[in-house]
């Protein structure tokens, strides 16, 4: 589904899975700007029109809720390798949910979940990448930046550009779903744009310590003190410290 202006991609596969006739599994919806986009913890993405990716893939994990947690890292990865690949860039993680090049935020991804009649759960992977962000984004991203045209030099083929994360995504979420996490918790790892560095955790939990990537579910891990701790779920953030 393409749209060309819409409150929140994600909301709209929301509004979708209410409906009679939900999405069929890795359904894409996707639009040239959002009036509401949302981040995480009530958070903005900035999304004006122009030539950037709002994007939105439905899945339905038969795993359930409980194993909801890793995805939003499952995407990250799926997204940080087709950016390696395919465009060459040094695409990094930042745990749980965004993308950096050379400390510039380049995309961010947002897992919603919707009515879970059974075991299984309908998932909303939403990902916001700039691709060609205008001059005036400075005044509404309060973080350093990157867009994808300024960070390879190339013009970018939006359409291809969709089918291959799309693709990307698919691989990813067949594996996640026979495997689990563990076949991702190397390829984090070895993107982690905070590796072995001081890192410090606010929200939910606070603790500060180096950071030493994530275990086998998709938590991170800390060092304190010799101590190793592990911080699980979605209310927290980590910083340089
Ligand atoms: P964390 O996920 O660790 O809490 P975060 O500060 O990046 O980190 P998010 O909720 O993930 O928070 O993302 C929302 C933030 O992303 C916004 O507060 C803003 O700083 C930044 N942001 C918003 N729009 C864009 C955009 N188009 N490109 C890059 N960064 C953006
Ligand atoms: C973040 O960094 O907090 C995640 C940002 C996710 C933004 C994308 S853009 C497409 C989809 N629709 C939304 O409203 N949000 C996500």
């Amino acid at each position: 589904f393409v749209q060309h202006i819409t409150d929140s991609t994600n909301l709209q596969l929301l509004q979708m899975l209410q409906n009679a006739s939900p999405p069929l599994k890795a359904t894409v919806v996707v639009a040239e700007a959002q009036t509401a986009g949302r981040g995480r913890r009530g958070r903005q993405w900035y999304s004006p029109y122009g030539s950037n990716l709002y994007f939105s893939y439905y899945w339905r994990l038969e795993q359930g809720v409980q194993a909801a947690m890793g995805l939003s890292l499952v995407a990250g990865c799926a997204l940080c390798s087709l950016l390696r690949r395919e465009y060459q860039v040094n695409a990094q993680l930042k745990w749980p949910n965004d993308i950096y090049i050379n400390g510039h935020k380049i995309a961010g991804v947002l897992v919603e979940l919707a009515g879970q009649a059974d075991a299984a759960c309908n998932v909303i992977i939403g990902i916001g990448l700039n691709i060609a962000l205008p001059e005036t984004a400075l005044q509404h991203i309060n973080q350093p930046y990157a867009d994808l045209t300024q960070a390879t030099g190339q013009l970018i083929d939006r359409n291809k550009l969709i089918v291959q994360l799309q693709d990307e995504l698919t691989n990813a979420l067949n594996t996640f779903e026979i495997e689990g996490f563990k076949p991702f918790q190397q390829i984090f790892n070895q993107y982690d744009v905070f590796a072995k560095c001081l890192v410090s955790i606010s929200g939910s939990a606070t603790a500060s310590g180096i950071c030493l990537g994530v275990d086998e579910n998709g938590a991170v891990l800390l060092e304190q003190d010799g101590n190793i701790q592990a911080y699980y779920g979605g209310e927290i953030s980590l910083r340089a410290s």
